[in-house]
C-alpha cells in the first residue's frame, strides 16, 4: 500500500467511525425521547384515570385555579406542566397550535411544522427530529374524552372553539440538549 492510499484509507476510516458515531447517538437521542414521553403519558394517563376519576365521585374535579379551592386538583396540562418545571437537565411541556394560552404555542417554525404533520396524520403518533443543540420529541395529545374538547371550547382564552372528541389537541414534547462528542 502507498503512503498516499495509507492515509486516504485511514482518512475514509475516521469519516466512517464519525458518521457511525453521530448516526448512534441520533438513535440514542431518539430512544431516550420516546422513553421520556412514554413516561410522561403513562404518569399522566395514571393521574387522570386514578385521581382525576377516582375524587369525582366525591365532587372534586380538576380546575384551573385549583390553588385556591380546596375541593379541587390541577388539570392534566397542569399536572405535566408542574413536573416539567423541576427539570434541570431537559424539558418537557404540552403545546398547540391553537393554544389556551400564547405560552403553550410551539417553540420554534420546525416544532410548528412536525406539530402539524401529526395533526395532518394522528397515525404517526410520534415524530422526532435535531434542532440545533437539541433534540425533540413530540407525542400527539388526543382529546381521550369529550370533557377535554368541553373545556377547551368553552375557556374564555380558546382560540379554538370547535374540538371534537377524538382530535390531536396538540402534543406532550421532550427537549433535551445534545452533548457535543
Ligand atoms: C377543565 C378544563 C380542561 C380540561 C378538562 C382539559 N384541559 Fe387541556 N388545558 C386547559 C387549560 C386551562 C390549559 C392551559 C394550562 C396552562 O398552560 O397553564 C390546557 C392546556 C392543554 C394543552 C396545551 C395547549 C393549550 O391548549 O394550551 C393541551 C394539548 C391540552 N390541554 C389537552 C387536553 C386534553 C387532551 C384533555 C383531556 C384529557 C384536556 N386538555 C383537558 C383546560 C382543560
Amino acid at each position: 500500500m502507498t503512503k498516499r492510499s495509507m492515509r486516504t484509507a485511514i482518512g475514509a476510516g475516521v469519516a466512517g467511525l464519525v458518521l457511525w458515531g453521530s448516526v448512534a447517538q441520533a438513535e440514542t437521542y431518539d430512544l431516550v425521547a420516546r422513553y421520556v414521553l412514554e413516561t410522561v403519558r403513562a404518569f399522566r394517563t395514571a393521574y387522570v384515570l386514578h385521581v382525576v376519576e377516582h375524587t369525582k365521585e366525591v365532587g372534586i374535579a380538576p380546575k384551573e385555579d385549583w390553588v385556591k379551592n380546596a375541593h379541587a386538583i390541577p388539570l392534566p396540562a397542569q399536572f405535566v406542566k408542574t413536573a416539567g418545571s423541576d427539570l434541570d437537565t431537559f424539558e418537557i411541556g404540552i403545546i398547540g397550535l391553537t393554544p389556551i394560552y400564547k405560552s403553550n404555542l410551539p417553540k420554534t417554525e420546525a416544532e410548528t411544522e412536525a406539530l402539524k404533520s401529526l395533526m395532518a396524520d394522528p397515525s404517526k403518533k410520534i415524530v422526532t427530529f435535531s434542532e440545533g443543540k437539541q433534540f425533540k420529541a413530540m407525542a400527539a395529545d388526543f382529546a381521550v374524552s369529550q370533557s377535554c374538547a368541553d373545556c377547551h371550547n368553552s375557556h374564555p382564552e380558546s382560540r379554538w372553539r370547535n374540538f371534537k372528541k377524538g382530535d390531536v389537541m396538540g402534543a406532550i414534547v421532550v427537549r433535551l440538549t445534545r452533548q457535543a462528542n
